[in-house]
C-alpha cells in the first residue's frame, strides 16, 4: 500500500504528465536546421508577422518587420547563423514552428594593467586610465549572443525553444564562443525561465533602453556647444583609446564604423575649446583632452526593422495625431508631440556613449538633440540608445518613460569549464562596470 502511494505521488504525476507530452512529440517530428533563404524566406516572415516582440503595453503590443530580410538582425556581425524548426504535418507537409539567431563576435570582459602600454597584438594605443595615472589593457573573449527567438504560439510548451537554444549553443561552442548571453524583458516569464532554469544561464546586467520621440519641430541646439563630426579612422582611434576596457567593447569597432548603416560619429565640446572650427585630429584631443567633451555614434536601424505598435484605440491615435498636427503647424512652441507609433515607424539608435568633465552631461544632451533632428530629416518617429542604469550620462538622454524599458534584463553563461580563467577569472561572476558598449549590430 505504501509502495502505491509513492507511486501516485506529486512528482510521479508530473514525470507521468510529461511522459504523456513526449509521446505527442514523438508523433510530429520536429527538425531543427540551417535557415534556407531561398526556400525558408516566406513562411519565416509569416511566422514573425504573428508573433509579437516587445511589451504587451495593456492593450497594445509592438511588432516588427525585418523588411523582406528574415536575417537583417544578425548578417551584420563576423560569424552568424540562423535555425528554424520545422514540423511534418498530418499531410506530410512541412510547418516553420520556430526560430532563431545567433552570432558570435569577440568583445571586452574585463581589463588588467599594461606593462609595456601595449595589447597582445600591439593595435591599441593605451589610454585608458585611471586617476592614479595606470594604464588598462582590454581582456577580450569570444562571445555569442542570441537573438530573435520565436516559437508559434500554437506549439509553445512542448520544448522547440530549449531545443533550439540547444542546437544553438552546440554550433556557438564548434565555434570557439566562450559565453553566450541574450537579452530579454524581465517580466517575460517563459523566456526568463527558459534560459534561466532550462539552459543555465544566470541574471547578469540590466541596462535600460531609452527611447526619445522624435517630434515634428526642431530641437535647437545651444550655441555654447560645438558638435564635430570625426572621420571614421578618427572615430576609431578615440574609441579604441577610450573605450575598449568597457564591457561588451566590440575588437571589431572599425568592421562597425566603417558599416553603410553607422550615420556617423559625433563629438561635443564647449563653444571655443578648440582655436579652428575644424576637428584637431585624435591624436591631438589625446594628448592634450578638453576639459569636457561627449561622444555618440548613430546606426541607421531604419535600413534593418521597422517597428509598429498595434492595439492601440481609436482615441489614442486621434489624440496622438492631434498633436503631431499642432506641433507641425506651430513648431516654435516645441509641443512634445506623440510620433507616428501605429503604422510601421523606422528608429536610430544611438550607440558608443561616453565623455568626461564636469559639462559632459548637458553636452550628451545637446548630441542627443543633434541626433533627434537628424532622426526627423530620416523620418524616423524614434531614437533609441541602451546604457548602463548607473551610468552618469543618462541623465543627458532624454526619453519618455512609457516608450523605454528601465531594465532590459541580460542573461549569461559560460559555454566551457575548460578554458582558462585567464586574468579576470569568470566573467559571469564580474560585478558591472559604470558603463557598457552595446554593440548596434546587436539591436
Ligand atoms: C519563449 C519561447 C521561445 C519559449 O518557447 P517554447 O517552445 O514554448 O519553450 P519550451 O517548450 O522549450 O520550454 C522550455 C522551458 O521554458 C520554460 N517556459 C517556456 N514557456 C513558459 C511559460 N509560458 N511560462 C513559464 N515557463 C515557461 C519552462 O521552464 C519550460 O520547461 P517545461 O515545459 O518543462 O516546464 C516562446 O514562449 C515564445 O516564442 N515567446 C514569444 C517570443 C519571445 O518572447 N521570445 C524570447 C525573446 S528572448
Amino acid at each position: 500500500m505504501g509502495e502505491m502511494i509513492k507511486i501516485l505521488g506529486w512528482d510521479d504525476l508530473m514525470m507521468m504528465k510529461k511522459m504523456v507530452r513526449d509521446v505527442s512529440k514523438q508523433e510530429r517530428v520536429i527538425i531543427i536546421r540551417e535557415y534556407d533563404e531561398e526556400k525558408d524566406k516566406l513562411n519565416v516572415q509569416e511566422m514573425e508577422r504573428k508573433c509579437e516582440v516587445g511589451p504587451t503595453n495593456g492593450e497594445t503590443s509592438l511588432y516588427t518587420d525585418d523588411l523582406g530580410d528574415p536575417i537583417s538582425r544578425i548578417r551584420h556581425s563576423p560569424n552568424f547563423l540562423m535555425l528554424v524548426a520545422e514540423m511534418e504535418t498530418e499531410n506530410d507537409q512541412k510547418e516553420i514552428v520556430g526560430l532563431i539567431r545567433g552570432c558570435i563576435k569577440t568583445v571586452t570582459c574585463g581589463k588588467k594593467l599594461s606593462r609595456n602600454g601595449k595589447n597582445g597584438n600591439g593595435n591599441d594605443i593605451i589610454i585608458n586610465s585611471n586617476i592614479q595615472g595606470n594604464k588598462f589593457i582590454p581582456v577580450y573573449t569570444k562571445l555569442a549572443y542570441i537573438l530573435g527567438l520565436r516559437v508559434s504560439s500554437s506549439h509553445r510548451r512542448m520544448g522547440i525553444g530549449l531545443k533550439l537554444v540547444t542546437r544553438l549553443e552546440n554550433w556557438f561552442a564548434e565555434n570557439g564562443a566562450e559565453y553566450s548571453y541574450m537579452a530579454t524583458e524581465k517580466d517575460n516569464e517563459a523566456s526568463v525561465k527558459l534560459f534561466t532554469e532550462r539552459c543555465g544561464y544566470s541574471k547578469f546586467r540590466v541596462p535600460s533602453v531609452l527611447v526619445q520621440p522624435v517630434f515634428a519641430h526642431r530641437i535647437r541646439i545651444l550655441k555654447r556647444i560645438q558638435i564635430f563630426r570625426l572621420p571614421t579612422s578618427e572615430a576609431e582611434k578615440l574609441y579604441r583609446a577610450r573605450f575598449s576596457t568597457t564591457e561588451f567593447f566590440p575588437r571589431d569597432i572599425d568592421s562597425i564604423l566603417n558599416n553603410t548603416l553607422n550615420l556617423g560619429t559625433y563629438l561635443a565640446v564647449p563653444h571655443g575649446t578648440f582655436p579652428s572650427s575644424s576637428w584637431p585630429g585624435t591624436d591631438k584631443f589625446l594628448r592634450n583632452p578638453p576639459k569636457s567633451w561627449s561622444i555618440l555614434s548613430i546606426w541607421n536601424t531604419k535600413e534593418v526593422f521597422m517597428l509598429e505598435v498595434r492595439g492601440a484605440s481609436r482615441t489614442r491615435r486621434a489624440l496622438a495625431k492631434t498633436t503631431r498636427i499642432m506641433d507641425k503647424a506651430l513648431p516654435w512652441l516645441g509641443i512634445p508631440s506623440v510620433p507616428q507609433l501605429f503604422r510601421p515607424f523606422g528608429s536610430h539608435f544611438l550607440y558608443g556613449l561616453g565623455g568626461e568633465g564636469p559639462s559632459s552631461v548637458n553636452l550628451m544632451k545637446g548630441l542627443c538633440g543633434f541626433a533627434h533632428n537628424l532622426a526627423k530629416e530620416s523620418g524616423c518617429s524614434v531614437v533609441a540608445t541602451e546604457v548602463s542604469s548607473c551610468d552618469p550620462l543618462r541623465l543627458g538622454i532624454p526619453n519618455w518613460k512609457r516608450l523605454s524599458l528601465e531594465e532590459d534584463l541580460w542573461c549569461i553563461k559560460r559555454l566551457g569549464e575548460d578554458y582558462s580563467d585567464g586574468s579576470i577569472g569568470d566573467w559571469t561572476k564580474s560585478p558591472p562596470g559604470i558603463s557598457i558598449f552595446v554593440d548596434p549590430r546587436q539591436v
